[in-house]
């Protein structure tokens, strides 16, 4: 018998959602990618580039020309000046990123601070390194940082804090002033950060997102990372980068180079000659995705789920309390998949310990104003 490293992790909810609205024909809401496509351009850039031949290993760190699109938008978006060659590293997603810096820092003993409610990919990178994260709520309403638990959190064995802004799945944002509170808290501490910033360029209301990028202190001891597949509407291209300072860029790299070695070659020359040709495709993301969460927003107003409107990512909290109390939100979820048709996620596997009474489920509106429309009638309807 296998004795598994990884004995409480099953399949993510976020496959048994979007496997179960396969089966009873649900609208998913449910997972995190858009139903449509992303621009046309890009993906013909990507058949170009196969017939091109660009079909071959590309260099380990990233494409040259899409290490450089990176390293100017990061300097067009938060003023930082940083080296394409010592500082940007492409990789085969997000995720991946996130699980080689985890790997890069992490030894047995080691804790790593995580916010919960948390994307479920952190822990099981912790754990695998032979560290174990320490579970610090966010405090609700607002799923706003709780200083006097994180301080009280932190001890010798502290060795990283993972930050997520904008935050999946609440939508909340990390201010300019909370990075400043945070760098404060760690300044005399051998801590590192990994911020997951894979929504940072799907935030609300004029509200500007505060990357790590932009934050001079706190960035000489971060992983930031984020994910083509969000900001390019094509989450199947698991494409995404880190930027981090050169000698934590190194470390990231040494593990990076033996988990995949190198990112998809043809995707990478897409994205590069897109990111050339269209620097304005992240700057009209938030008003893109605003759009749809008003949609959704304004549809849901005659429904009993009560709400309030997202910050940032494409995800939206509702609150089901009126509707079925009796229910917690894993039969909630499956109750409106199975009965109603509209796939949700339930918020209570992002907890180590889900507050007691969570009524909230998560929806995704990366959607087309269609299916938004469907999904807004049927849940009215209960
Ligand atoms: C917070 C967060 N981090 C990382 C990822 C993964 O990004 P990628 O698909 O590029 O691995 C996701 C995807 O849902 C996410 O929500």
């Amino acid at each position: 018998m296998i004795i598994s490293k990884l004995p409480n992790v099953g399949t993510t909810i976020f496959t048994r959602m979007s496997q179960l609205a396969l089966e009873t024909g649900a609208l998913n809401l449910s997972q995190g990618f858009p139903d449509f496509d992303g621009p046309q351009a890009l993906r013909d850039a990507v058949g170009r580039h196969i017939a091109a031949g660009h079909n071959q290993y590309a260099a380990m760190t990233g494409l040259p020309v899409l290490r450089e699109q990176v390293a100017a938008k990061v300097a067009r978006s938060y003023g930082r000046m940083v080296s394409a060659d010592s500082e940007v590293t492409i990789t085969p997603g997000a995720t991946q990123a996130i699980f080689c810096a985890v790997q890069a820092l992490v030894r047995p003993g080691d804790e790593v601070i995580v916010f919960d409610p948390c994307y479920d990919s952190y822990e099981p990178a912790v754990e695998l390194a032979g560290g174990q994260c320490v579970h610090i709520p966010l405090a609700l309403p607002g799923f706003v940082i709780d200083w006097q638990r994180l301080q009280d959190a932190l001890s010798a064995k502290t060795r990283l804090i993972i930050l997520n802004s904008p935050h999946n799945p609440s939508g909340a944002l990390l201010s300019g002033a909370e990075l400043d509170q945070l760098a404060a808290l760690i300044r005399e501490r051998d801590i590192y950060l990994i911020s997951d910033e894979v929504y940072e360029h799907l935030v609300f209301d004029g509200a500007k997102h505060a990357s790590i990028l932009a934050h001079d202190e706190l960035y000489q001891r971060a992983f930031v990372v984020s994910s083509f597949g969000k900001t390019y509407h094509v989450t199947g291209w698991k494409t995404g980068y880190v930027v981090a300072p050169p000698a934590l860029s190194a470390e990231l790299r040494k593990v990076h180079q033996y988990v995949s070695f190198c990112g998809v070659t043809p995707l990478q020359w897409a994205l590069a000659d897109y990111m050339a040709e269209h620097p304005e495709h992240v700057e009209e993301l938030p008003a893109f995705y605003q759009a749809k969460r008003d949609l959704f927003c304004d549809l849901l107003v005659g429904s009993r789920f009560s709400f309030s409107r997202t910050a940032g990512t494409f995800f939206q909290l509702v609150d089901y309390s009126a509707i079925r109390p009796d229910l917690d939100d894993l039969a909630m979820a499956e109750w409106l998949t199975r009965e109603q048709g509209v796939a949700a996620i339930p918020l209570s596997v992002f907890y180590q310990a889900p507050p007691k009474d969570l009524r909230l489920v998560r929806f995704c509106f990366a959607k087309r104003e269609e299916t938004l429309r469907q999904a807004a009638e049927k849940l009215c309807a209960i």
